[in-house]
Parts: C-alpha cells; sequence; structure tokens
C-alpha cells in the first residue's frame, strides 16, 4: 500500500511517530517518579477532586493513603501536598532558593494587580526590596522597640472599648489589630468609634482579593489568553468586573500613600514606614514599592491576628482552668495596680505558653500560602518539576499526636515549665524559608499584649440562655486562607470593681488623638487610577459633584462589585 508514497514523506512521518512515541515515553516515566497521588482524568486531571471546603482536612487523607508527600493535577498545573513537617523543612527552608516563588494567578494576579502585594509577588529582586524594608521596619523584635508604647496604647482603647460595649469584642480586636497596623503603616489613626474611610478601603480591597482568587470562578484562570478577546467576546464579563477590581487595588494603596506626603508637607506626620522610606530618597523603582510594603502590613495583618484573637477567646470560653491559671500568673507577676506591657513578657511564661498553645490549637493559616518551584528538582527519588505549586498542611502538622498527643485538647502545659517541651509551633505556623511571614514578631507582640491586658481586668467566659443555662460552643472554623472560628456566644465582664473603673479611666486620662479620616476623604489621588469613562470623567470635572462622587463610591464598592457579579454580593460581604 506504500508503493506510490515518496520515501522522504515516509521517512518524515516515520520519524515523526518515533519522536512522539519517544515524548509520550519520556512523560509517562515523568508522571511515574512524581510524588503518589490520585489517578485523574483526561485533560481536567484531578479538578473533581479538589475540597470545595476543609482543605486541611481534606489533603490530610492523602498522608494515610500516599504518604508524606502526594501529587495532584489539575488542567495542566501540578499541585505537591506536602503532609510532614520533616517534607517541609527539607524542601521549603533547605531548598528555599527554589522553593520561593508564588503561582501566578492570571485574574486576580496580573489582570487586576494584585501581584504587586508582597504575598503574591514574583521571587524577583523588587519583592527581596519590599520584604528588606518591611523587615527592617517591624520584622525584628528591636526593630519593634520604637512601637512599643503605641501598641500598648492602642490595645488599652481596646480594653476600653470593650467595657463601653462588651458584645463588640471581635469587632474591637479586628479595629485594634487595624489601627496598629495603620499607624504603622502610614501614621494614620483611625476614628475611635463607627466606619473608618482608610479601614473601608483596605477592608473592601481584601474582600475582592478573596473574591478574584476563588478557584475555578475565573476562565481566565484556566484559560489565561481569553484577556486578549476582544469585549464583545462571550465570557468577557471578567475585565469589567477586574476593571474596578484594579481600580479599588490602586486606590487602597495609593490614597494613603498620598495622605503621608500631604502630612510631610505640613510636617505633622506620625512617623510610619511609609513616612521613613520616602524621607530616605529611594529612586523611582525602589519608590514604586512604597505602597505595597505598607499596603501589606495591613493586608497580611489584620484578618491573621484577628483569627487568632478570636481562637483565644473561644479556648478562653472553653477552658476555665488555663484562663484562671494564667490570671494567678498576671496577679502575681504584674499585680493588679498596672496593665501587663510588653516588657512583662519575659517573666509571664504561662502566659507565652498559652500564646503558642492558641497558634498550634487553630493554625490561622491551616494551608500556609502555596509555594511555587522554579527548577525541576528531585526529592528521595521523587521528581518535583518546575512551577509546581507546593502546599503545606500546618493544620496536620500541628494536629500530629506523635509529636503532640492529646493534639485536640487544649492545653499549654505542653509548652510550659518542663523538661521536655513540645515541639515550638512557631517553626511552621508562620511558614518556611525565605517567603516566611515578616510580621511574626509584631504579630506575637500584638496577640501577648491583647491576651495578657484583657485577661487581667476581664473575665470570659460562657453566655447563658433564656433560661438561664450556660451554652458550650463548638469548636468549629470556617475553610478559606485565613480560618476563623465560626460565631459562637460568650461573655465578657470586668474581673472587679477596680479592674472596671481602671478601664473606664482610660479614655480620660489618655484622651485618643483625632482620626485623620478628614484628611483622607480630601484626597483625590486615586482619581488617577480611574478609567476615563464618560460617566467619571462627567462625575469630577466638578468639584461638587466629585465630593458626591467621593462619599458615594466609599459607600458603594462593594455593591458596585456586586452588581456586575451576579451571585458575588454574599460572597464579598461575608468572606473574611
Ligand atoms: C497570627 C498571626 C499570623 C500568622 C499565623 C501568619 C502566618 C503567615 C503565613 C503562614 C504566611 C505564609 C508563609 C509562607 O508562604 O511560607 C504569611 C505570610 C505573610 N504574612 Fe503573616 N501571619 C500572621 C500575622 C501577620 C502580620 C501581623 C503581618 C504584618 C504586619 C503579616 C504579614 C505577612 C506578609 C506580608 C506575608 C507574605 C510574605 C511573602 O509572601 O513573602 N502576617 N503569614
Amino acid at each position: 500500500m506504500f508503493e506510490d508514497a515518496n520515501p522522504v514523506v515516509l521517512g518524515l512521518s516515520g520519524g515523526l511517530a518515533i519522536l512522539s512515541l519517544y515524548l509520550f515515553s519520556q512523560q509517562m516515566r515523568r508522571n511515574r517518579s512524581l510524588p503518589p497521588g490520585p489517578r485523574g482524568l483526561p485533560i481536567v486531571g484531578n479538578m473533581l477532586d479538589m475540597p470545595k471546603e476543609y482543605e486541611w482536612q481534606h489533603w490530610a487523607k492523602h498522608k494515610d493513603i500516599y504518604g508524606p508527600i502526594s501529587t495532584v493535577n489539575v488542567l495542566s498545573t501540578r499541585v505537591i501536598i506536602i503532609n510532614d513537617l520533616q517534607t517541609a523543612i527539607d524542601l521549603l527552608e533547605n531548598r528555599s532558593s527554589i522553593y520561593s516563588n508564588r503561582p501566578t494567578f492570571p485574574f486576580a494576579g496580573e489582570f487586576i494587580g494584585w501581584n504587586k502585594q508582597m504575598i503574591l509577588s514574583q521571587y524577583d529582586e523588587r519583592f527581596r526590596l519590599m520584604r528588606k524594608y518591611f523587615k527592617a521596619y517591624v520584622g525584628t523584635k528591636s526593630a519593634l522597640i520604637p512601637h512599643k508604647n503605641m501598641q500598648e496604647m492602642e490595645t488599652k482603647y481596646f480594653l476600653a472599648r470593650v467595657l463601653q460595649n462588651p458584645t463588640s469584642v471581635l469587632e474591637q480586636i479586628r479595629r485594634s489589630a487595624g489601627s496598629i497596623f495603620l499607624k504603622l503603616s502610614h501614621g494614620y489613626t483611625i476614628e475611635t468609634s463607627g466606619s473608618d474611610t482608610l479601614v473601608e478601603l483596605v477592608e473592601n480591597a481584601s474582600k475582592e482579593f478573596h473574591t478574584a482568587t476563588l478557584p475555578g470562578e475565573w476562565l481566565i484562570d484556566s484559560i489565561p489568553w481569553m484577556r486578549y478577546l476582544p469585549e464583545w467576546w462571550p465570557g468577557q464579563h471578567f475585565k469589567k468586573v477586574g476593571t474596578v477590581m484594579r481600580e479599588h487595588n490602586m486606590e487602597q494603596a495609593l490614597r494613603p500613600v498620598e495622605f503621608v506626603k500631604r502630612q510631610m508637607e505640613k510636617g505633622v506626620e506620625y512617623p510610619s514606614f511609609t513616612s521613613t522610606l520616602l524621607r530616605r530618597g529611594l529612586t523611582a523603582t525602589e519608590a514604586e514599592i512604597i505602597p505595597w510594603g505598607a499596603n501589606a502590613m495591613y493586608g497580611g495583618g489584620t484578618d491573621t491576628t484577628t483569627a487568632a484573637l478570636t481562637t483565644f477567646i473561644l479556648v478562653m470560653v472553653l477552658y476555665p482552668e488555663v484562663q484562671k491559671r494564667a490570671q494567678e500568673e498576671l496577679d502575681t507577676v504584674v499585680g493588679q495596680g498596672r496593665l501587663p506591657g510588653l516588657d512583662d513578657r519575659p517573666r509571664l511564661p504561662y502566659m507565652e505558653a498559652l500564646l503558642n498553645e492558641v497558634h498550634r490549637f487553630h493554625p490561622i493559616g491551616p494551608m500556609g500560602i502555596p509555594h511555587c518551584v522554579t527548577q525541576d528538582d528531585y526529592y528521595n527519588g521523587m521528581l518535583i518539576p518546575k512551577d509546581s505549586i507546593v502546599l503545606v498542611n500546618l493544620w496536620l502538622i500541628a494536629h500530629n499526636p506523635e509529636v503532640y498527643p492529646d493534639p485536640h485538647k487544649f492545653n499549654p502545659e505542653r509548652f510550659y515549665n518542663t523538661d521536655k517541651p513540645q515541639l515550638d509551633p512557631q517553626t511552621f505556623v508562620y511558614g518556611f524559608g525565605r517567603r516566611a511571614c515578616p510580621g511574626r514578631e509584631l504579630a506575637n507582640a500584638n496577640m501577648f499584649l491583647l491576651m495578657s491586658m484583657m485577661l487581667s481586668v476581664f473575665n470570659i467566659s460562657k453566655a447563658k440562655d433564656e433560661n438561664g443555662v450556660e451554652i458550650t460552643p463548638k469548636i468549629e472554623f470556617g475553610s478559606g486562607t485565613v480560618s476563623h472560628p465560626k460565631p459562637f456566644p460568650f461573655s465578657i465582664t470586668p474581673r472587679s470593681k477596680d479592674a472596671e473603673a481602671f478601664v473606664s479611666s482610660i479614655f480620660e486620662d489618655h484622651p485618643p488623638p483625632p482620626s485623620n479620616a478628614k484628611e483622607l476623604l480630601d484626597i483625590y489621588s486615586w482619581i488617577w487610577s480611574l478609567s476615563a469613562t464618560s460617566f467619571k470623567g462627567l462625575v469630577f470635572t466638578s468639584p461638587i459633584l466629585r465630593t458626591f462622587g467621593l462619599i458615594l463610591r466609599n459607600h458603594t464598592n462593594l455593591r458596585s462589585i456586586a452588581a456586575l457579579v451576579p451571585g458575588k454580593a454574599s460572597i464579598a460581604a461575608t468572606s473574611n
């Protein structure tokens, strides 16, 4: 049958067939040497096996079936799951030069611009510079010394607000964390009560970040070239949504920097990360990182600290004997006439053990933040291919019964006054290698202060139902990158009349400075980033309309997204 065929064509076809076979067998060999994992479907791979919630529990099952390291494939992306500490240290710490990248997110990262933020930055020069400045300002114990008084004062204001409105504790935890981070990042003072312009801006942007990074939600994440298709092409709706989100992202980063510049011009700035770098006369390329480095303090710190401190409240309700033990230590070391401060930390080992047990009991980032490997690597004979996404199950590490006996019990004694303390959970809850959390020292200091000040003046206990019967809350946590306890009832009361009098005098003795919200509202810098549609053009040419537009804008950020994305309003409004 091949008699008439051209021998050259025949030769080429044969060659191509052999080459394809060779490439296929190579691919099969590569696949065979990957860490083990479930068999996937053609093209979509293990897409249907991906967890929708409680990711850490889902991936924990892999350890029993496949061992400490496993693989799944989602379309063309390979995901490596690490379920034990030693493997995480071997790869992410000891080989951190190649395991420190982040995956790219075509929609959230590239289209919207969240890849300018430290957390999603690629591991390059710009990132290293940003991280260096960040760490120099708040990343070490000694860097935090100048901020000690401010942290203590803000935490005292927290106590006073809780006394005024005990049911608002969780809201006040977030407010207190936010006010410390915005002071550090921009020297900005937030409103003492009610909503605050800057807080709303950054909170809104972070909710949009969660919406934009929802797995499988945006077609462009699976088919990145979709962004180059014309607007009229089906499935281009993401462009409208993404453009609004991009404006909000720019606005939250640029507007507070403009605020700092104006404060500096007037000579009234409160020293901050931003003012320190602005004063330094950086090159334009270097200065580009300032808004994003500053943004990483509120963005990286507020939700995480709030989640951890909410866990603290939950365990105080459930383990009254631990609370009592901590209060005894505070009473003995600090006494009743004053509040504990950061200088007392070395003399409060039980409080320190309590802090560590809060971290361990439920790591607030149960699956950490994904790393990405920049070149092919081999580990125990297994191939970790270049560009694989690497996830570490921090929750499972924290609940390994060989390391932490009776792991579901909250027990600070694991780390207290013993010859053989159990493994310090800070070895892993803050992540690994060159991407490990740069806010660790700051987070620990804030948590320590709030926990110890709170326990010295308040009792945290079970709430009672309408019949006066105590309600025992369930231990339940939500899913997501940052995992918070689900809402639970509790009660907060002053420990004594003296404690109450002491806390109620805080505002009187130290009146809080006025908020900077008004100055921020006066700044239109964010208009630069708006795309010049005719409607916006009209609104922003007149000062009256402009002010109206600004107010409107501040109150409609969420709704504007909700209107564009049917069904996303609730996601945006409820995700933390
Ligand atoms: C309970 C408190 C906190 C916990 C448990 C926590 C945990 C983490 C974890 C697990 C990571 C990922 C590390 C990795 O990829 O290996 C991370 C990254 C990060 N955290 Fe935290 N964090 C906390 C508080 C804070 C605070 C207070 C700040 C800022 C003031 C902050 C800023 C950041 C930033 C900017 C990153 C990204 C670092 C990078 O990509 O290089 N975090 N954090």
